[in-house]
């Protein structure tokens, strides 16, 4: 009788533990063995003595009780960070820093979003890059020497799964030379999503006019936008910055000599680094330039109004005949 089974209480617990482990095992221990449970993007490289010193700080400082690294498949978080996380993307991630709480931004695409000067500045003094920001100053890890023997270690322990990690303490210790802190949680923030094109970059038309060109409105309203958005890279009147970015209203468009017209600071604006190359320039590998079109923080017409502004910077619409609007000319 299958009732039977139920007043045979011993017996009834061995079968339920045998029915349990045999689920388990078929449901997790057999996958958990298969090569394919542990997917890696062919993109993925393993993390350079310096990028895992960085990791270490940012474990040890808890950027994860502030930060994801995890863009969810969700259209506004891939409109806002780019394309959703791989699970091959974190093979040489031991443990996952993907965190739940994002009072700052999510940092799973942060590599090659801003330059390297942005990021020591930021950590130096982040309400300087970001007024309203409440991160924490990290300043003081410059200068603090990072440990090459626990480096070596470290990477030598990840080696037991990840061959390709193993490192002899005498090249970690050459990898580090000169290096603290600071630098390694840089180097570890600017390999970030490394494994995945951020995003897709459109293609620039050069032809593109700018509408607003002589809206009086719209270049008193791209100043205040550049301001806002812009000068904490570019510098106050985009003269450019030492180390962050380059200057706007010079004859230099991407690296090379020769501007270029409102059709290419569209593009640039409008896709960031991305949507290079830009009638043939390449600018900066490491890139820098957010997508600010691209990801919804300026409409069209502000990015326009941008454009409006800078090219009254430069004067080219004063030559023209176009007054600079009042507002403008106050101190
Ligand atoms: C108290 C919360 C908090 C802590 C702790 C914190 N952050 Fe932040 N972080 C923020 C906020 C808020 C922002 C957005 C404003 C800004 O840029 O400063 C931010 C921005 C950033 C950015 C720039 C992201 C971008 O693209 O705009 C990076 C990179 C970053 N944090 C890294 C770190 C690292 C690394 C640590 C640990 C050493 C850390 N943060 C600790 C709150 C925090
Ligand atoms: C995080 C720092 C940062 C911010 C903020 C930033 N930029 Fe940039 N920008 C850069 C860097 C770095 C480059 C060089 C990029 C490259 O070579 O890939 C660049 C390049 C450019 C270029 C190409 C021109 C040239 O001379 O190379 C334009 C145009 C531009 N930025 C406009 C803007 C505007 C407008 C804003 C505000 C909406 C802005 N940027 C905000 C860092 C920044």
């Amino acid at each position: 009788m299958a009732g039977e089974i139920y007043r045979k209480p011993i017996t009834l617990a061995l079968m339920a533990t045998v029915a349990i482990l045999v689920g388990s095992i078929v449901t997790m221990a057999y996958p958990m063995l298969r090569a394919d449970m542990h997917p890696k993007l062919e993109t993925l490289r393993p993390f350079t003595p310096l990028q895992l010193a960085g990791r270490d700080i940012y474990q040890r400082e808890g950027c994860v009780g502030c930060h994801t690294q995890t863009i969810r498949p969700l259209a506004s978080e891939v409109a806002r960070y780019g394309d959703y996380s791989k699970a091959g993307e974190f093979a040489y991630d031991h443990p996952f820093l993907w965190g739940s709480k994002r009072t700052g931004p999510d940092l799973a695409r942060e590599g090659g979003l801003r330059p390297d000067g942005w990021h020591y500045q930021h950590y130096a003094n982040p309400q300087q890059m970001a007024a309203k920001s409440n991160m924490p100053s990290y300043g003081w890890l410059k200068g603090r020497p990072l440990d090459p023997v626990e480096v070596a270690a470290h990477l030598n322990a990840l080696g037991m799964v990840h061959p390709e990690l193993k490192a002899d303490p005498a090249a970690v210790k050459a990898a580090l030379a000169g290096k603290d802190e600071l630098d390694a949680l840089v180097a570890y923030t600017q390999q970030l999503g490394h494994a995945v094109q951020r995003r897709q970059g459109g293609s620039a038309n050069l032809d593109l006019e700018n509408p607003l060109a002589r809206d009086t409105q719209a270049i008193v309203a791209g100043k205040k936008l550049f301001t806002e958005n812009c000068a904490a890279c570019h510098g106050d009147e985009a003269q450019g910055t030492d180390g962050v970015a380059p200057s706007l209203i010079d004859d230099v468009f991407l690296g090379a000599k020769g501007d270029l017209p409102d059709g290419a600071y569209f593009a640039m604006i409008d896709g960031g680094s991305d949507a290079k190359p830009i009638a043939g320039r390449t600018g900066d590998p490491g890139g820098g330039m957010d997508a600010y079109g691209k990801t919804g923080q300026l409409k069209k017409d502000e990015i326009w109004s941008i454009i409006a502004w800078l090219r009254n910077q430069k004067g080219h619409e004063a030559a023209e005949g176009h007054d600079m609007p009042e507002a403008e000319k106050k101190p």
